[in-house]
This record gives structure tokens, sequence and C-alpha cells, in this order.
């Protein structure tokens, strides 16, 4: 990995569309990541710290520019690596994070359709060239997921909906979004693994496994 020294802890993202499993896989890894004696901090976002949340609400509930939308993305992810990642990587924790930066590239990127050019500005004023470890990318196809999303829906037409601003996106939206993740991927072919999500979990977790051990 990427010339970490031994005292830093690794710092791993979960990414995919809504639906492809990263909830679920979440704290499997951190498990395994505790059980071999490592402090596993786990993490999500946007959100992450009680400002970042706030922010969440407002990105997910209301109505905005698509500027708007992704300065306020930042603006949690700087927030979020000030409080929460640095300090815990600075002492040696290992932090999971459910969603990172990738997740800019594919949703506001990919999904609407923002220049990856202008999403990278922000990047570089808020991280630097610091980047994940290691990022899994859950992989399924767009209907597989939508089915999986399928009971967070309202229960009824004018019930309070469980579903968000991203959630409630069409399919379209989710395959720009899914292709985001996998150009995205291939151009960091080192640090993010594409995993394919479509199979049974124990499947999925054998190959995580080992992309873990040698972490
Ligand atoms: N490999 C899988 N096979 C079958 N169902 C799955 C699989 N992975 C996740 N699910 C189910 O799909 C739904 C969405 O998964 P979740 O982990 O919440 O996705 P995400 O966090 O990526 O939106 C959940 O009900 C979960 O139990
Ligand atoms: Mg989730």
């Amino acid at each position: 990995m990427s010339g970490a020294n031994a005292s830093r802890g690794r710092f791993i993202t979960l990414e995919g569309v809504d639906g492809a499993g990263k909830s679920t896989h979440v704290g499997w890894i951190a498990e395994r990541i505790r059980s071999r004696g490592q402090e596993v901090v786990v993490t999500r976002e946007p959100g992450g710290t009680p400002l970042g949340e706030q922010l969440r609400k407002l990105v997910l509930g209301e109505a905005m520019h698509i500027d708007t939308e992704t300065l306020l993305m930042f603006a949690a992810r700087r927030e979020h690596l000030e409080q929460v990642i640095q300090p815990a990587l600075q002492a040696g924790k290992w932090v999971i994070s459910d969603r990172f930066t990738d997740a800019t590239f594919a949703y506001q990127g990919g999904g609407r359709q923002m220049a990856a050019a202008r999403i990278a500005i922000l990047e570089d004023w808020v991280q630097g060239a610091f980047q994940p470890d290691l990022t899994f990318v859950f992989d399924v196809p767009t209907d597989v997921a939508a089915g999986r999303r399928g009971g967070r829906e309202p229960a009824s037409p004018g019930a309070a909906s469980a579903s968000d601003r991203f959630e409630r996106e069409n399919l379209a939206f989710f395959e720009r979004v899914r292709d985001g993740y996998l150009r995205r991927a291939a151009q960091f072919p080192r640090r993010m693994k594409v995993i394919n999500a479509n199979r049974a979990l124990e499947s999925i977790q054998k190959e995580l496994e080992e992309y873990l051990v040698v972490s």
C-alpha cells in the first residue's frame, strides 16, 4: 500500500451505488481487522461529524444547484478529515468509511454530469494528495441495486419518504453513477478494487479477505 509507515493506520473506503452492499460489508470488514488486533474507526460520508451530519441532511433533503451540492460534500469532507479521519490515522487506528471522494466523482460527476476536472479542483483544495490506502467498489447491475433498495421506498404514496434525493433518481442516473465508479477505478487500479457484488455474501467476503490480508 501507498508507503504508509508502520505506526500510521490505514484508510479503507467502501463505494458503490445505493443498494450495492456497502453497509452490509462494513461491519464484517471492521471485525476482520479488529481480529488482527487493530483499532478500527467506522465512519461514513456525507456525514461523519456533527456538522457533517447536518450537511448530510441538507444535501440529501433540499433541492440545490449542483455546484452547491458539490461544495457542501467537500465542506463536510474537510471537517471529516480534520475531526475524525486524520486524528485516527495518526493515532495508528484503521479508518473504514462508507463512501469518500470517489463518490463525488461518481454521483456529482457521473450521475449529475459535473466535469471531473472541476471536482478535482475541490479534491486538491480539501485533501491535497491524500487518498485512501484501499477502496472497494461494490459493483452490481443497476436493476439489482434498485431491487435491493426496494425495501426502503415509502410504504404508500404520501407516507413519510424513506428515500433521499439520490435514491429517488431514475435508473439512467444510477447507470451513470456506476459508470463513474468504473471509470475512476480504471484510472486508479492499484488503490481501487472493483468487487462483483452480485453474488452470495460469503463469496464476496472471500475476495475482500484476499485484499485485506495483504494490506
Ligand atoms: N450480496 C448480496 N446478496 C443479496 N442481498 C444483498 C447482498 N448485499 C447486500 N444485500 C442486501 O441489499 C440491501 C442493500 O444493501 P446495503 O448494504 O444497505 O447497500 P448500500 O449500503 O450499498 O446502499 C440490504 O437489504 C442487504 O441485505
Ligand atoms: Mg448503506
